[in-house]
């Protein structure tokens, strides 16, 4: 599974890419409004940081002002993905914008139907929101087994990108049932490093070690 990282944090992206875990970034507008710099700006610094693809989402909600908007985006490096909402507007944008090669986010995704729409479009990615949907108590996890069915069936390419993953839990239970990437907050990426039985186990490796006298060089 490929995991991307769910921030517009430059620190935070520079850090984690330094694990050679991190295979894209993935931004939406409360993300990037918490960055001082303008959003072009803060794109290109992501862009450069990451080889994969930097989700960058547009704002306008007719298809004439996204189009503008997505152009601008996509001149900012070959790794952009563009993102657009699951609207009818939207679908319309990803059409046109993956008939050109450019590779479409299209996120707010909620049902199976919608993300079916998504596929016949051309979307490079879908973002179903599992957290959002367990917030109102649907199963999150359901839905990603079921869009990934339908793709199966017909052999859509459209990457399910399982998004609004709230704990560890949520990374097991996608990866158990095959999404394709997951896209973490960095401290849910840091969390899939600890288990307090790895950190018992060196403890105590190391004391025994210690006390042997030992050395390896
Ligand atoms: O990738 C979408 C994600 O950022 C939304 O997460 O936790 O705000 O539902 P959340």
């Amino acid at each position: 599974m490929k995991i991307f990282v769910d921030t517009a944090d430059l620190n935070e992206i520079s850090e984690l890419s330094e694990s050679g875990l991190i295979d894209g970034v993935t931004t939406n507008p409360s993300l990037a409004s918490k960055s001082e710099k303008s959003f072009i700006e803060l794109i290109k610094e992501i862009s450069s940081l990451i080889k994969g693809p930097v989700s960058a989402e547009v704002t306008a909600e007719n298809l004439s002002e996204m189009i503008k908007e997505a152009d601008k985006l996509r001149q900012i490096s070959d790794n952009i993905a563009i993102k657009v909402p699951l609207t009818v507007d939207g679908l319309k944008c990803c059409k046109k914008l993956s008939d050109e090669g450019t590779m479409v986010n299209v996120t707010l995704c909620f049902s199976a139907n919608q993300a079916l729409l998504a596929a016949k479009c051309g979307a490079t990615f879908i973002s179903p929101f599992i957290g959002r949907l367990d917030d109102i108590g649907i199963n999150g996890i359901d839905l990603i087994s079921d869009i990934l069915d339908i793709y199966d069936n017909y052999g859509y390419e459209t990457q399910v990108l399982a998004a609004s993953i709230r704990h560890p839990l949520h990374v097991l239970q996608v990866a158990k049932v095959g999404s394709d990437v997951a896209t973490l907050p960095p401290k849910i990426i840091r969390q899939l490093y600890n288990h307090p039985l790895t950190d018992k186990g060196l403890a105590s490796f190391l004391s025994d070690w210690k006390k042997s006298g030992k050395k390896i060089t």
